[in-house]
């Protein structure tokens, strides 16, 4: 009776757990699949991937039926004599050398299509996107635009684009689930990779080669946009760096509008006369993100800043001579080269690729000690400190904080 109970109990466990996985399987977002594929390029990938999930389903079914067959019809029998011991069959051992090599042979067919077909060169028109690994963040060119940014890529709806893959230091490698990827950045080589973003979509990104302590951290947006938005973007990114109106960088970031909403007398400026003001900006809005591309990661709880609110023509005068401009550039302010560019940091949505949001109090904080939250980051720690008491106050930091994301 008892055991009855029991195995009734298990029963139901056993079919909530199978409804429970099969809803979750039900589930449309599922933004980092890569069995969701929306480029041409995932799709050929995708595709293999499937033909040899349906053959190896098929071997597998024969041979374990095979086995289980053998095992049954020949298992040992009480009071039967033991069996009679033989050394090698020819007809045998022949067959199950060449039965592997024909599917291996079967299978090398879509796999090095596969493989033509995704190593050809891109298409002429591609767009041309650098992308370079640092420790731990990602630097992307667009040498046909003139323009240079970081851990956020725009890229256009169909247009193919053409990544020359680079690293500065160690091994990484680029990967956008749904669109594609995984390609390895590796030291004194270029390799490339092509695909064509077909929807309006943004997507993470992550680096999936084992690249040392922040390896985890190490993050990007991908926002594909609407052609013409795209145009808007990279005329915007060109020019100079718009410095706001200092009253409009004290608080969280103001809601931008949609991509390419009022993009087109931005696009129109030519990249020697940055604008005088803050206009609107083409770039995606932060406070639009959806859920799974946010950043929001924690802050370590005994990293803090006061309730201070940051002047940005402040800030614009503290950083000509902080030992900011040693590594970072600022078109027409600084000249650094080590860290991201910061021309246009005050557009992006996140900060230290991808882990926080790119608001007032973070970025203070990130100047204040970026190691505590990020481990390994490169940039010291500037606030002020037992260890460093010619580090910035909290002031000082908000007021550069300011500064940086009126840089829009
Ligand atoms: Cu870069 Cu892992």
């Amino acid at each position: 009776m008892t055991t009855h109970y029991r195995t009734r109990r298990l029963g139901i466990a056993a079919l909530t757990a199978v409804i429970i996985v099969g809803l979750v399987a039900c589930s449309t977002t599922v933004p980092n699949t890569t069995l969701a594929p929306k480029t041409e390029f995932g799709r050929a990938i995708d595709a293999l991937w499937d033909t040899l999930l349906f053959w190896g389903t098929i071997v597998f079914i024969l041979v374990e039926t095979f086995l289980i067959y053998v095992v049954v019809r020949f298992r040992r029998r009480e009071g039967q004599p033991a069996p009679r011991h033989v050394h090698g069959n020819t007809t045998l051992e022949i067959a199950w050398t060449l039965a592997p090599a024909v599917i291996l042979a079967i299978i090398a067919v879509p796999t090095v299509k596969t493989i033509f077909e995704t190593q050809s060169p891109a298409p002429a028109n591609a767009l041309t996107v650098e992308v370079i690994g640092h420790q731990w963040w990602w630097e992307f060119r667009y040498p046909q635009y003139g323009v240079v940014t970081a851990n956020e890529l725009y890229l256009p709806t169909g247009r193919t684009a053409n990544f020359v893959l680079k690293t500065q230091d160690v091994l990484h490698s680029f990967w956008i689930p749904q669109l594609g990827g995984k390609r390895d950045l590796i030291t004194n080589r270029t390799n490339h990779l092509w695909f064509t973003p077909e929807s309006t979509a943004v997507w993470n990104g992550v680096c999936v080669e084992y690249c040392g302590t922040s390896h985890a951290n190490m993050r990007f947006k991908t926002f594909v946009v609407a052609p013409e938005q795209f145009e808007a973007w990279a005329g915007h990114q060109k020019g100079g760096a718009v410095f706001g109106a200092p009253a409009a960088t004290t608080a969280e970031p103001a809601a931008t509008p949609a991509p390419g909403a009022a993009a087109q007398p931005q696009s129109a400026v030519p990249s020697s006369t940055p604008p005088a003001t803050a206009g609107q900006v083409p770039t995606y809005p932060a406070d639009r993100l959806p859920l799974y591309a946010a950043s929001y990661n924690p802050v370590p709880e005994d990293l803090t800043i006061g309730n201070v609110t940051g002047d940005a023509s402040r800030g614009a005068q503290l950083y000509r001579t902080a030992p900011c401009i040693a590594c970072h550039v600022i078109q027409g302010v600084s000249a650094g080269i080590v860290g991201p560019s910061l021309t246009h940091f005050g557009s992006r949505t996140s900060l230290g690729a991808g882990l926080f949001p790119n608001d007032a109090r973070h970025v203070a904080l990130w100047i204040k000690n970026s190691p505590a939250m990020k481990p390994g980051s490169k940039m010291p720690p500037f606030g002020k400190s037992p260890a460093m008491p010619a580090g910035y106050d909290d002031q000082q930091l908000a007021d550069l904080a300011a500064y940086l994301l009126s840089l829009k």
